[in-house]
C-alpha cells in the first residue's frame, strides 16, 4: 500500500486512506490493455468503436483512447441502475443512448469497475440486438464477485479486493473523479 501522495497538494486533504493503485500503475497497466486490444483488432476494416458507461469510464476512456495504437472512435452511454448507491440491481434505464448505429462495427465497451457484473451483462444484451460484428470489454477494474458473472471479459486491468474504492473515474456522491490514482476512503468520510 502506497501512502498519499506524490507531488501535488491531494485537492481532498486526508480522505484518502490509502492509495490502492498508482498513478503510475494505472498508466502503465493501459498500455498493456491498449497493445493487447489492438493486436485483437489487427484486421478489422473500419475504426474501433469504444462504448463508455458516463461518468465513471470517462478517465479510463481517454487514456485507453490516447494509448490505442490503432484509430478509435468514442461513444458513451448513461445508464441509472435500480438499486442503492454502491450495489446494482441489474435493473437498467437508459438515460443517454449512443449517438450512432454500431451495426457491423467492432465495438470495445471500456468499462471502470465491475463488481456484481449485472450491469454489463444487461448492457451486452441490449448492445448486442443492434447487431455489432463483434462485442468485446475491457474493464480496468474487477472485483471478486464479478467472477460469477456470465459476462466473458477480453482484458482485465487490476483485481482488487470487495472494497469500496475512489478516483480515477469513480466516486463517493460524485466526489473524487478526479483523482489520478485508486484509492480508499477513510471511514470517518462515510460517516460525516
Ligand atoms: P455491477 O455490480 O453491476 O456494478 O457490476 C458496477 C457499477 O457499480 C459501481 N461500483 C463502484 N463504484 N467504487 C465506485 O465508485 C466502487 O468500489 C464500486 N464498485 C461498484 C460502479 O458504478 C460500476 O459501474
Ligand atoms: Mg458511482
Amino acid at each position: 500500500v502506497v501512502q498519499p501522495h506524490s507531488d501535488r497538494t491531494d485537492p481532498y486533504g486526508d480522505d484518502i486512506e490509502a492509495v490502492l493503485i498508482t498513478q503510475d500503475q494505472i498508466q502503465t497497466r493501459i498500455r498493456e490493455l491498449a497493445d493487447s486490444a489492438a493486436a485483437r483488432y489487427a484486421d478489422i476494416e473500419d475504426d474501433l468503436v469504444l462504448i463508455g458507461v458516463l461518468k465513471g469510464a470517462v478517465m479510463f476512456m481517454t487514456d485507453f483512447a490516447r494509448a490505442l495504437p490503432i484509430p478509435s472512435q468514442m461513444e458513451f452511454m448513461a445508464v441509472s441502475s435500480y438499486g442503492s448507491a454502491t450495489s446494482s440491481s441489474g435493473v437498467v434505464r437508459i438515460l443517454k443512448d449512443l449517438d450512432r448505429d454500431i451495426a457491423d462495427r467492432d465495438v470495445l465497451i471500456v468499462e471502470d469497475i465491475i463488481d456484481s457484473g449485472l450491469t454489463l451483462s444487461w448492457l451486452m444484451r441490449n448492445l448486442a440486438t443492434r447487431s455489432p460484428r463483434s462485442l468485446q470489454v475491457c474493464t480496468l477494474l474487477r472485483k471478486p464477485e464479478a467472477v460469477r458473472s456470465p459476462v466473458d471479459v477480453a482484458d482485465v486491468g487490476f483485481d482488487i479486493p470487495n472494497e469500496f474504492v475512489v478516483g480515477y473515474g469513480l466516486d463517493y456522491a460524485e466526489r473524487y473523479r478526479d483523482l489520478p490514482y485508486i484509492g480508499r476512503l477513510h471511514a470517518s468520510v462515510y460517516s460525516d
